[in-house]
């Protein structure tokens, strides 16, 4: 069966020419003049978050709770270089994405909650409160970016939807429309894209509903209006564009897992010394500027984190 000659991540990483050229091309795109050009294009505009309703939002307050050490990833570098399988199996989606459309948008709460709901994006970030958080990001391919997300914590969320005592673990989906995102006409995918995580990783300090990004609403190829953000586990785990978060007592199977589940798994935090089948985990290339550096235990989040996993021995939990 096709679905079985398909391995994750091989399809992008046989894309490793357009993705060096796409690299290369955005050093040389550091120059002003490349900025002004960039900025003509039509997706380019619409990131900038000019017809965004929650736009006047933003910028929001620093949380400087979390701190980085290294600089910011320009916007112009990761804001075309993008994994969003929904547009396609390759980094460059952000035009593609662009015809996602944000309004009105509707996020449904449901399974063991006291009782389901559905709630408009604006409504939901009505009740929240908003706050700027500067978090590294490490993709399982082996690179890693840097992003001053906005949003609030996914702890909230869980508060607002009232689980059941029954609820171990939190399911998110994204948006299904094959009409305006060819990717899902691969029907080889299991779309939805789903992710999970469980409700003591749900409550954790770091995990972030996102939905803005430097400063202003998130541009679509980064997952608007509404995504996760889970900076001590591989990037697949930060689910975009959801649309359904549900509340359940079986670990969910996410997209990659049903895929390769040899080579994805449900936890996936970030580990070095853990080889992705494929290829190693030691190191990470640093978009922008394309050092390598050292990947560090779950991504460097360890004092936040470490301690949801102590009981967890015997498991794959950095697949
Ligand atoms: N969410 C959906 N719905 N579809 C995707 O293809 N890709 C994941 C994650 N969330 C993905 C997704 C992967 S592999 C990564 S590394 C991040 O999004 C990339 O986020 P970015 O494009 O903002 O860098």
């Amino acid at each position: 069966m096709l679905i079985k000659s398909l391995k994750g991540w091989e399809i992008p990483e046989s894309l490793a020419t357009p993705e060096d050229i796409a690299l290369n091309r955005r050093t040389l795109m550091t120059g002003a003049g490349a900025i002004a050009a960039s900025s003509l294009l039509p997706g380019f505009a619409h990131a900038a978050g000019s017809a965004d309703p929650t736009a006047g939002l933003y910028p929001v307050k620093r949380n400087e709770t979390f701190k980085l050490s290294r600089p910011i990833t320009p916007e112009k570098v990761n804001s075309k270089y993008n994994n969003f399988y929904e547009f396609g199996s390759h980094k460059q989606i952000s035009r593609a994405a662009q015809a996602l459309p944000i309004r009105p948008w509707e996020i449904k709460i449901d399974g063991l909650v006291e009782k389901p709901f559905t709630i408009s994006i604006d409504d939901l970030i009505a009740k929240m409160s908003l706050e700027e958080r500067l978090y590294r990001h490490r993709c399982v391919e082996a690179w890693s970016m840097t992003v001053p997300w906005s949003g609030f914590a996914m702890r909230d969320l869980v508060a607002l939807a009232k689980p059941l005592s029954g609820a171990k673990f939190v399911r998110l989906e994204t948006f299904q429309n094959k009409a305006i995102a060819s990717g899902q006409q691969a029907f080889w995918y299991p779309w939805p894209y789903v992710e999970g995580v469980t409700i003591e990783e749900a409550n954790n300090d770091l995990a972030f509903m996102v939905t803005g990004a430097y400063g202003k609403p998130l541009a679509k190829q980064f997952g608007a209006p509404i995504r996760l953000a889970l900076p001590w586990k591989y990037g697949f785990k930060s689910i975009k564009s959801i649309v359904r978060i549900s509340f359940t007592d079986t670990q969910p199977v996410s997209f990659w897992e049903k895929i390769t589940p040899r080579e994805y798994g449900f936890w996936a935090n970030v580990n070095p010394k853990v080889r992705h089948p494929r290829w190693s985990q030691a190191k990470e290339r640093v978009l922008g500027t394309n050092e390598e550096i050292p990947t560090q235990l779950f991504n460097g989040y360890g004092e936040f984190v470490a301690a949801l996993y102590t009981d967890k021995e015997g498991q794959q939990l950095y697949l």
